[in-house]
């Protein structure tokens, strides 16, 4: 019997990455899923997005688990895209128990280097983008009245400042105070919202950064990694997967309004 037995998951971001992770995981634990990505790069960030051939990989790989898996492609900035997932997930599986909002970017500049179609690209992915899949999820699970999992993927950007990262850091410290507030708004309905904080992980977003900033993979590896007090340069997908998994859970039914670290130690210091 899996933890997530009977559930549907609504993934953002799960083409790739900590996304896929999470889809893979929450499918190993009995869960259906709602995959969604924007399968295409924009102007901005200066790396290439996930591919659609990325996506149908992600499918595929939950089909295997023996669970259903939905492919949707959408722009999380987008409130029309965002309501019409929402409802294609609902038509599909009839519920939704679990919101990952885990699509985002980052890049790096000096604050004074950013532009304004940078900042704005920045926020709207990562913050808007978290608030519009909430927007639309939640009043389809007050409707049903069954509870829910909320989970939002934050960074330890959003716990402490990153130079290089003011626009990245804005909007991760943005996604803690609309969970926090949402976790509120929600409790009274068994609704637990709650924010994840990893560090480094081995996804091409640590690449992408690398190659924004002109830097070697290996420099911005060592340069994260100095920060951690256990011996690991970057974390797994499945680290982070796995922490997602018990806020998804049962195991983790009255924690609400929770940063949940996975750092090895970063906060620490
Ligand atoms: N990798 C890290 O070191 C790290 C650390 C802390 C937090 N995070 C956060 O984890 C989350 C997942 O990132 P990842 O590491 O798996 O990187 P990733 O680049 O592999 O995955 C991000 C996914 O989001 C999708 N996406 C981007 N913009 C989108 C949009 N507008 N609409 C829909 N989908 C969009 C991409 O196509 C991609 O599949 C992000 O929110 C990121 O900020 C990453």
């Amino acid at each position: 019997m899996g933890k997530l037995d009977g559930r549907v998951a609504l993934i953002t971001g799960a083409a790739r990455g900590q996304g896929r992770a999470h889809a893979v995981t929450m499918a190993r634990e009995g869960a259906e899923i709602a995959a969604l990505d924007i399968c295409h790069d924009l102007p901005y960030p200066r790396y290439a997005l996930a591919g659609s051939e990325e996506m149908t990989e992600t499918l595929e790989q939950v089909r295997r688990l023996g669970r259903r898996a939905l492919g949707i492609v959408a722009d999380v900035r987008s409130a029309a895209e965002m309501e019409a997932a929402v409802a294609q997930t609902i038509n599909e599986f009839g519920q939704i128990d679990i919101l990952v909002c885990n699509a985002g970017i980052a890049d790096m500049a000096l604050a004074w280097d950013i532009t304004e179609e940078w900042w704005d690209t920045m926020i709207d992915v990562n913050l808007k983008g978290y608030w519009l899949a909430a927007k639309y999820v939640v009043p389809h699970m007050l409707a049903r009245k069954s509870g829910g999992r909320i989970i939002m993927t934050s960074s330890v950007a959003g716990l402490r400042g990153e130079p290089g990262m003011s626009h990245y850091c804005a909007s991760k410290w943005g996604v803690v105070g609309l969970a926090k507030s949402l976790a509120q708004e929600l409790s009274e309905h068994n609704i637990t919202v709650n924010t994840l904080h990893p560090s480094g992980v081995n996804t091409d977003i640590i690449t992408g950064m690398a190659k924004a900033s002109l830097m070697a993979t290996d420099e911005l590896v060592n340069f994260i990694s100095t920060g951690h007090t256990m011996p690991v340069k970057l974390l797994d997908v499945d680290d982070i997967a796995n922490a997602a998994l018990w806020l998804a859970s049962d195991d983790s039914r009255y924690v609400t309004g929770h940063t949940l670290s996975v750092d090895a130690g970063r906060m620490l210091k």
